[in-house]
């Protein structure tokens, strides 16, 4: 990693250079002019002089420049790469690992990504777009844009209280919030403190039934309006970067990430010691006592060791004890999907987890055309994994999505900018979709389909 420094004024001119290596510490090299004696005069010459500092200055430099930029804001940010750069500079390794990475060698990660550009979009002119619009409709419910915010464990490692503020966030842009089941907020309380919003509960089911129907129960009663069962992470993927971040469940506190948080005191105090001394160690404030706990806590181990038993009959049963909207999240294949359909599932959200679960897994963008040609109307079709710019969000749509969720986005906004921070996240997806849409020629999302797109391989793409 390299940091240029500039003179100010006109054309930048490189003055110094710092080259970061992690075995080899930090090299700072700069120009200056110096004078030569040759054999015939002096000259002033330009030359490059290098500094060779060792490994442990890493950490003071880490300290000094790479924590939290003091001048830039999220609402510097233009786009959400440009927060996720943000989140980069103010986490520290361990949790920025934890939100960005994908799994083992991040093949399905950078799909999901490469997935959108093989698609390509194909505008009509001269369409009278002035008044475009994003509202989308499921389940009789209209949303202000067609994208919401799919649930994400352990999001209060990036905000204080980042579920409240990601569920107001959410509904103060009229769209859905999903919570998930390993948040640190308790269901209830998010419910309390979004209230009015559109909010769904992500369940990690447990094979032990009364703890499935203990949690079940209590998003009933919270008022939830859907639940989404996660089936995509039987087991432990092999996140090998929280390995080596010691970021495992119990959450073992190691030095390197005890200097690592002191090194980044601006999320060290607004968010780590802020939740520490607000409501202690964080908890995952869903799980029954009996089966999971503090981050620090061993028995979530046991929680997760029955995930890799359930099967359809299990989902049969989760049906029969939850009356309202039923999704299944972690769906890639048409077969599976049409399985769903029949044990009464009401839609599916095609992911492969943010490329985080199985490495080499298709991307959702590709499972999409397939499971909406074998699926018809019979099921609402949820997509998520990769999605960061309005384009990507049309493209979705046209391919036959009824709705888009993002992940990281909003995270990375309330890392960059805590609740402000993800309220800007939403804010920049949907000027990207308006925008799109415009450019398109699409007066509506409701109107996109295959006609608006175009694919090099295929010379068209069908639904
Ligand atoms: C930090 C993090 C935590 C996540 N936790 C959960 C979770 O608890 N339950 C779940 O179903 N999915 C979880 N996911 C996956 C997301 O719901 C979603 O499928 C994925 O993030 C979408 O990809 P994107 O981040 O590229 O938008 C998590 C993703 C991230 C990045």
């Amino acid at each position: 990693m390299s940091r240029l420094l500039y003179a100010s004024g006109g054309k930048p001119r490189i003055l110094l250079r710092i080259v970061r290596h992690r075995k080899h510490g930090i090299t700072i090299e700069f120009r200056c002019r110096v004078r030569l004696r040759t054999d015939y005069r002096m000259v002033r010459k330009r030359t490059l002089h290098q500094l060779q500092f060792p490994v442990a200055c890493h950490l003071l430099y880490s300290g000094v420049i790479f924590s939290d930029p003091p001048v830039m804001s999220y609402r510097d940010a233009l786009n959400i790469e440009d927060l996720r750069r943000m989140a980069k500079k103010r986490l520290p390794r361990v949790a920025y690992d934890f939100l960005a990475g994908g799994v083992e060698d991040d093949v399905s990660l950078a799909n999901n990504r490469a997935a959108f550009e093989r698609i390509r979009l194909r505008p009509h002119t001269l369409v009278d777009v002035s008044g475009r619009s994003q509202q989308v409709g499921v389940f009789g419910k209209t949303f202000n844009a067609p994208f919401g915010i799919a649930p994400t464990g352990a999001a209060g490692l990036y905000g204080f209280a980042a579920d409240i503020a990601l569920a107001r966030a959410a509904r103060d842009a009229g769209i859905p919030f999903v919570l998930s089941t390993a948040s640190f907020e308790p269901l209830e309380k998010v419910a309390r403190e979004a209230a009015g919003g559109t909010l769904w509960f992500q369940l990690y089911m447990s094979k032990d039934r009364e703890a499935a129907r203990a949690l079940v129960t209590r998003a009933f009663d919270a008022g939830y309006e859907a639940l989404v069962v996660t089936t995509d992470l039987p087991v432990q993927p092999n996140r090998e970067y929280n390995q080596r971040n010691g970021f495992t469940i119990p959450f073992k506190l190691n030095l390197s990430n005890m200097v690592d948080g002191a090194l980044h005191p601006r999320w060290l105090a607004s968010v780590f010691l802020r939740t520490l001394l607000d409501s202690g160690v964080p908890r995952f404030q869903n799980l029954d006592t009996n089966v999971g706990g503090r981050i620090i806590a061993k028995p979530m181990n046991e929680f997760r060791a029955r995930r890799e038993a359930l099967n359809w009959e299990d989902f049969r049963w989760l049906r029969e004890q939850w009356p309202r909207k039923l999704f299944l999240k972690g769906v890639l294949r048409a077969d599976d999907a049409l399985t769903a359909a029949q044990h009464g599932a009401d839609g599916i959200f095609i992911s492969n987890h943010g490329g985080r679960a199985l490495d080499g897994a298709l991307a959702p963008l590709e499972a999409l055309p397939e499971i909406r040609a074998a699926a018809g109307d019979r099921l609402a079709l949820m997509v998520d994994s990769g999605f960061r710019r309005g384009t990507d969000i049309v493209k979705a749509l046209a391919l036959g999505a009824d709705m888009v969720f993002v992940g990281r986005a909003p995270l990375y906004g309330i890392t960059a900018g805590g609740e402000a921070g993800a309220r800007h996240a939403i804010g920049i997806l949907h000027a990207e979709v308006d925008r799109v849409l415009a450019l398109l020629g699409c007066p509506s999302v409701r109107e996109l389909g295959a006609d608006y797109l175009w694919h090099p391989d295929k010379q068209g793409v069908e639904t």
